[in-house]
């Protein structure tokens, strides 16, 4: 056995909500269905509600019914594993109660990890409550914990945070997580990258043209307007956090090895080399919108400023589109655009890598209207696929030339992908920190962005408005300058949107 040997509890601060409910439970379904947890493993709910074991576990069983998971002899032996502790994270006889719960609960609870899955402004009350509890203590077994982003909400919160988290805990015990690092897609970087020789002559500046990375959701708000509008926002909700993750992944150096300090060493060196975004002409360096009433795949859906818990004339961008650069030897002067917007046509996460041109376009009078640059698309969801476009010749007499893409799909039919959330609970069990965040990277991540949300917050105009359904402000494409490049909104040939 591997990990799944190993006893513990998962604590998970804020049961409840619609983390716990949409992905960390159904990731340990899956871990508890794999074999990936040992038979004396126990999840202790905690929240305010007042539920009891037997009704949290009718709770839990009815939300994984009606999600579609199977009614199934697994299901009743996974619903067994769950216990509840209802009470105040605020006060002190809650955390006694959960030392009296580990205490009582024999080897297993020796090694425990315990979830934030609350409002950021829960972390630091917590983490205190715990440790006046000696709840922090390692000394019969493991405590880690788990930080959910956002880690503050800009670099000055964010250097607090840390100062009081590292007052109780080692840095060896914070799992900062960044779920978007676990997904399939995302690792596969590193693999294409990095066990592979045919990308890395061509991976730099002298070939590479510019990098766009886009998460694009069709959803909006989604029922959590009250943590978006207030503390999220498109580039603290995705930019700081996922998509610069994902630039630093593809922008990185190879590490010396897969250990979590040498990917993190290699990982911050591109965030901290990402030059200041240019405040000056911060019109075409950082764009925001927000999305106004539209239809989105055929139905109609309210405006932000209509949704249910959103302030008034909030200035809350659902849309954010950045030009960076890095700073470094490998990638000067080459454009990396990241874009996410909420609302947008389709739900489709990728990065297009485009290449630069040939020296010389020697079958321009031959057919060739326009040359097509090559481009190396990286899907991420819903299908994680790697395709390269290349220009080759039409059959027939005439020397005439189009585009065609060698397409590899990344899994194959029948195979099942992993949730980011698996993997990261179960690296957490294994004490592998590697897809986890170290503070300097946070630090490095805010860095980029707050002088722009500074700026934005001293700007009286709303964001632009988009109608939802489309792929966010027309200005958006400002960012691209008098340069021929165009968002790329597809991994097709022909559903490239603007170009
Ligand atoms: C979360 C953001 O971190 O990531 C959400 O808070 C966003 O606003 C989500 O929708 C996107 O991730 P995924 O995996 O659901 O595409």
């Amino acid at each position: 056995m591997s990990c799944c040997g190993i006893s513990h509890a998962y604590v998970i601060f804020g049961a409840t909500g619609n983390l716990a409910a949409n992905k960390l439970l159904p990731a340990l379904y899956q871990l508890h269905c794999m074999g990936h947890m040992a038979e004396d493993v126990e999840i202790l709910g905690c929240g305010r509600t007042p539920f009891t074991q037997e009704t949290w576990q009718i709770e839990v069983r009815k939300q994984f019914v009606e999600s579609g998971i199977a009614e199934d002899a697994s299901l009743d032996s996974f619903i067994q594993r769950l216990d509840y502790l209802s009470g105040s994270l605020k006060e002190a006889a809650f955390y006694q109660s959960l030392g009296d719960w580990i205490g009582n609960d024999g080897e297993c609870a020796n090694n425990v990890v315990f979830y934030l899955s609350v409002s950021p402004e829960l972390y630091v009350t917590v983490t205190e409550g715990l440790a006046a509890a000696q709840l922090l203590e390692e000394s019969h077994g493991w405590r880690r914990m788990v930080i959910e982003k956002p880690f503050g909400h800009d670099l000055e919160s964010a250097r607090e945070l840390q100062h009081s988290l590292s007052d109780q805990l080692k840095e060896e015990q914070i799992y900062r997580i960044d779920h978007y690092v676990g997904k399939e897609a995302v690792q596969n970087l590193l693999v294409l990258r990095f066990a592979n020789l045919i990308l890395e002559p061509l991976w730099n500046r002298y070939h590479i043209d510019h990098i766009q990375i886009t998460h694009a959701e069709t959803v909006g708000v989604d029922g959590r307007a009250s943590y978006y509008d207030n503390s999220g926002g498109a580039v603290r909700d995705m930019i700081q956090s996922h998509l610069l993750q994902v630039m630093a992944l593809l922008a990185m150096e190879p590490p010396v090895s897969m250990e979590a300090e040498a990917l993190r060493n290699e990982k911050v060196k591109v965030l901290q080399s990402i030059r200041p975004v240019n405040l000056e002409q911060l019109a075409t360096h950082a764009i925001r919108g927000q999305y106004a009433a539209g239809e989105v795949k055929g139905v109609a859906v309210p405006g932000y400023l209509q949704e249910e818990g959103v302030a008034a004339g909030s200035h809350t961008e659902s849309y954010a589109a950045m030009k960076l650069y890095i700073d470094n030897w490998r990638w000067k002067d080459v454009p990396f655009y990241l874009r996410t917007g909420k609302r947008l046509q389709e739900r489709r996460s990728m990065v297009a890598v485009r290449f630069k041109q040939p020296p010389m376009q020697l079958f321009q009078g031959s057919g060739i209207y326009q040359p097509h640059p090559n481009w190396l698309l990286i899907g991420i969801q819903p299908e994680d696929a790697v395709r390269m476009e290349i220009s080759a010749k039409v059959p027939g007499l005439e020397m005439h030339t189009r585009q065609i893409v060698m397409d590899a799909s990344v899994s194959t039919p029948g195979e099942r992908k992993a949730e980011a959330y698996e993997e990261l609970l179960l690296d957490v069990i294994k004490g592998d920190r590697s897809l986890f965040l170290r503070y300097d990277e946070v630090k490095a991540a805010w860095t980029v962005v707050d002088p722009v949300m500074q700026r934005w917050s001293e700007d009286e105009q709303l964001p632009l408005q988009y109608p939802a359904g489309g792929w966010g402000p027309k200005a958006a494409e400002k960012i691209f300058g008098d340069s021929d490049r165009a968002w790329r909104h597809s991994l097709s040939c022909n559903g490239k949107g603007s170009e």
